[in-house]
């Protein structure tokens, strides 16, 4: 067992009665749902032994625990970015305690570039499949195997079922391929129309690594994309961060309701 997962857990099973199967992590503009769960506690990154805490605007950095649309769950409020100069290990130093602390799926939210010139922005995607761009990987290095294994595959990760229910209760929704780079740059249009060549429907800075530790340690995943802005060289004008969080507190509402949809759904 890594010690650094083990001192994790123990801090936060200590410091909470709640136990959710199901964690949902809230991207760029969207963690305002974390206002939304009843019944709360809450435990903050800094707290935590060995967890990594978010600096990126936007993103509040704590575990909220309580109640969402009536489901027990627990909220990642603020992520980790590579950008940030996280390395990838420590997203699976937060996975896997959460792993071990029961969660077994996982509902990952992101704001995105729309690459594909059919989506508009405020778009909520549903994110079939994704590709790693960042060139990095959180499993990198020795594998202790009676965690997860050394070649973990990643189809797996995504809960089909659960994605299929969705579908099901929202018909409407769109589907797409995501690319994950590292940022913190925009991409420049010629990176845009590469990765659209390559398949890309919306483009990134998180959500991959993330993916790749629950395929490692058993979590399964489904992931919500909501395209904050057309991706660069689509339209005349500069990328922002301030559209995307802009953009993000527009579609709140529906949003929201997707998300409640997906918990509902959810087994
Ligand atoms: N590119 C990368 N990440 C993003 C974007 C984008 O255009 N919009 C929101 N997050």
């Amino acid at each position: 067992m890594d010690t650094r997962v083990k001192e994790a857990y123990e801090y936060i099973n200590s410091n909470t009665h709640k136990r959710p199967r199901i964690a949902l992590i809230l991207g760029s503009g969207l963690g305002f749902l974390a206002d939304s769960v009843e019944d709360v506690e809450s435990i903050s990154y800094k707290d935590i032994p060995n967890f990594p805490y978010s600096t990126a605007p936007g993103h509040e950095g704590k575990l909220v625990f309580g109640t969402l649309f009536g489901r027990d769950v627990v909220v990642l409020n603020g992520r980790f970015h590579i950008y940030e100069g996280w390395d990838p290990t420590d997203i699976r130093t937060v996975i896997h305690t959460l792993k071990l602390f029961g969660i077994e799926k996982m509902l990952i939210t992101n704001a995105s570039g729309a690459v594909n010139t059919s989506y508009v922005p405020g778009d909520i995607v549903l994110v079939k499949d994704v590709m790693n761009f960042m060139f990095r990987n959180p499993l990198r290095g020795p594998n202790d195997e009676s965690i997860g294994p050394r070649f973990p595959d990643m189809l797996g990760v995504f809960d089909r079922e659960w994605m299929d229910r969705v579908k099901y209760v929202l018909p409407d929704i769109k589907e797409g391929v995501y690319i994950g780079l590292t940022g913190p740059t925009y991409e420049t249009p010629a990176e845009i129309r590469a990765v659209r060549k390559m398949g890309a429907d919306l483009v990134g800075m998180s959500t991959v690594p993330e993916l790749i530790v629950c395929a490692y340690v058993g979590i399964k995943a489904i992931v919500f994309s909501c395209a904050t802005n057309m991706a660069a060289g689509i339209l005349e004008q500069p990328l922002s961060h301030q559209e995307v969080i802009e953009v993000a507190n527009m579609v709140k509402d529906k949003f929201a309701e997707i998300v409640e949809k997906a918990l509902e759904v959810a087994w």
